[in-house]
């Protein structure tokens, strides 16, 4: 079995660690011993491109359950805990590439071996096997039955690819169903990328400046952990909806220039391009934290950092120093890649679970109706989001109330008085 990872002997932590995720993922869980059962993968090979950590291992391992031959590749060339790497493919007979830190020809090297067992499910987060598929490997494309997108950034890249008529088989929009982006987004992204930031630098949020970039759900995680642990958090929007909601969520809304005098952390989860550029640098603080959480590392422009720096140095893991010719110092934390996942461990199991629940059914949707699907972006249906959530619920141990007859009829009479 090819593969290509950092170190076979790390496979008993790797294995142990995804055992620990397990137990917090009691959706996967059901969905795999029924597709233990049922095998509705049987004869499907599925490409995933998708962070490889213990969460992702049990997705692979619920695919592999339902019957299909599966292939992991890292969708971030930080991302990959290369325990879990060396766990999948000693213990578990899964063939993974991905090495921590591995440089750009390295990661196209393993995107590339992933697509060379020529899957009909690929699994993106951030569109990246997409975007090879439909690039330099145009004769597979029509070997795909469907492809899954995780995450914001790539399904905004494939609606734009839908409008201009560029993609030439189904996507499935895992983000957008609301038991992926209300959990996954907002509390996972909350909550791991404070994490991440004090992993790396032990940084006191309380009574700190903490400007967050962007207030979209992850930004709406970022902002309101970090409020919760004390900081005075201060909010950037380019949307006048999103800046209003932030205004009545208790934030301060701001230009990035005004904010930028005042942070002591910044933390970026727009989705674009330079949001920190040369003029916020020149007039942060001495020592101001600047990070990323957006799933692309460009939305710090750190060519400019290091055209207004006169030396940089590593302070300590995953904290790079840059000196300005003015004297002062500004920290950049994971190189503007994904802190969340580099400095820490990505988003908990917890939440990971319904996103991964939503693939693993997802997968099943496709080669179920392959045959009727058309080369656009769908959504998941009602009923697989709301069958998730109900699960969730009974495995937290949570009832909820069921409507009366009475009050069912209400809801769909009109005509019933008010
Ligand atoms: N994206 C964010 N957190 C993740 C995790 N724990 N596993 C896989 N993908 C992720």
């Amino acid at each position: 079995m090819p593969y290509d990872i950092k170190d076979i002997n790390l496979s008993q932590m790797g294995q142990d660690r995804i055992a620990w995720a397990e137990r917090d993922m009691p959706v996967l869980r059901q969905i795999r011993q029924r597709f233990a059962d049922e095998k509705p993968l049987a004869g499907t090979k599925v490409a995933a491109c998708l962070h490889v950590t213990t969460e992702t291992a049990n997705l692979v391992l619920t695919l592999k359950a339902g019957g299909a031959d599966v292939v992991l590749c890292a969708s971030n060339p930080l991302s990959t805990q290369d325990d879990v790497a060396a766990a999948l493919v000693q213990k578990y007979e899964i063939p993974v590439f991905a090495i921590k830190g591995e440089d750009n020809d390295t990661y196209y090297k393993h995107l590339n071996a992933a697509l060379d067992t020529n899957p009909n499910i690929t699994m993106d987060d951030g569109a990246d096997l997409v975007s090879l598929i439909l690039t330099k490997r145009k004769h597979q494309a029509k070997e795909i039955w469907g492809s899954m997108e995780e995450t914001t950034t790539g399904v905004i890249r494939l609606r734009a690819m839908e409008k201009q008529k560029m993609l030439e088989f189904p996507v499935v929009a895992i983000n957008d169903t609301p038991t992926k982006h209300f959990f996954d987004n907002r509390y996972g992204t909350g909550q791991s990328t404070l994490d991440g930031i004090l992993r790396a630098t032990n940084f006191l949020f309380a009574g700190k400046y903490v400007v967050v970039a962007g207030y979209g759900w992850c930004g709406r995680g970022v902002a309101s952990r970090a409020r919760g642990l004390g900081a005075k958090v201060i909010v950037t929007e380019i949307d006048p909806l999103k800046a209003l909601e932030a205004t009545m969520d208790g934030f301060e809304v701001l230009p990035m220039l005004d904010a930028a005098r005042s942070g002591d952390m910044f933390i970026t989860v727009t989705g674009d391009i330079h949001v920190l550029r040369e003029e916020h640098f020149k007039v942060m603080k001495e020592g101001a934290i600047i990070c990323n959480s957006g799933h692309f590392n460009v939305e710090i422009d750190l060519e400019a950092l290091s055209h207004l720096s006169v030396s940089r140095r590593s302070a300590r893991a995953f904290v790079e120093e840059y000196k300005l010719s003015d004297g002062k110092n500004i920290y950049v934390l994971a190189d503007g890649r994904l802190v969340n996942i580099a400095a820490a461990e990505g988003h908990p199991a917890c939440v990971m679970d319904m996103s991964f629940a939503n693939q693993s059914l997802m997968s099943e949707w496709v080669v179920k109706n392959h045959g009727q699907l058309e080369a656009k972006v769908y959504d998941i249906p009602t009923a697989i989001d709301e069958h998730i959530s109900t699960l969730k619920l009974a495995s937290l141990g949570i009832k909820i109330d069921s409507l009366t007859d009475e009050q069912s009829k209400y809801l769909n009479d009109w005509q019933m008085g008010t």
